[in-house]
């Protein structure tokens, strides 16, 4: 028994490739581990603020009792990742990159003495112990061919997750899905891809 944390970011709703492939890591999960509990939480459609001066200064203070509305759904947002087990991560490639609502998530994620810490030895990850699977849709194909130069979203997704301490991170692609020869089979290609 697992929890699970599903986070979505399209903004495609029923036609998105990336929450389809989330949803088939899901349900593997499950299967794989009966009785685990999934929260899913959409930053396309219910985004999470830009860091503006005030957010920035009350998510970097010392903690303590600060009513500050923005930082309790930061607070929110860490819970969910600290709570989880299996953190499954749709990610559709919008201009080389990952949309800028997730980016918004994750800069409401990672702060300093929550997500990781500075000590003598360097950064040190306080997330650990836990999975992610990236379900990345692309137009076109990134993991080979003259595109792989172009690789950005996943491998830094990795690196970020990496630094707050994941380090058993999956990522599955359902690539191609924009190209003629590929579009109709590259969403079972991944679904048959996923190993939990
Ligand atoms: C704004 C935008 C930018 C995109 N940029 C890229 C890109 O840089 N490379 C690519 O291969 N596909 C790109 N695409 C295609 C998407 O990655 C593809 O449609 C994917 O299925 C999106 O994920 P989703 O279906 O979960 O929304 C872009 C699509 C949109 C809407």
């Amino acid at each position: 028994m697992k929890n699970i944390l599903h986070v979505i970011s399209s903004p495609s709703g029923e036609n998105s490739v990336s929450i389809k492939l989330g949803n088939a890591i899901v349900e593997k999960l499950i299967s794989e581990y009966p009785g685990s509990s999934v929260t899913e939480i959409n930053v396309a459609k219910d985004p999470f603020p830009h860091l503006e001066e005030n957010l920035i200064r009350v998510t970097r203070s010392a903690p303590g009792p600060v009513d500050d509305e923005g930082l309790k759904r930061s607070n929110n947002a860490v819970q969910q990742v600290k709570e989880a087990d299996i953190i499954v991560i749709g990610v559709p490639l919008f201009n080389f990159g990952i949309p800028s609502t997730l980016k918004s998530w994750l800069d409401n994620v990672v702060r300093p003495g929550v997500a990781f810490t500075y000590s003598e030895k360097g950064v040190q990850g306080l997330i650990t112990g836990k999975q992610v699977y990236l379900a990345v849709a692309s137009g076109g194909i990134y993991s080979e061919g003259p595109l792989k130069e172009y690789d950005f979203a996943a491998p830094y997704l990795e690196k970020v997750f990496n630094f707050i301490g994941v380090t058993d991170i999956t990522t599955v692609r359902a690539e191609g899905v924009n190209m003629p020869n590929l579009k109709d089979i590259a969403l079972q290609k991944a679904i048959d891809s996923i190993a939990v």
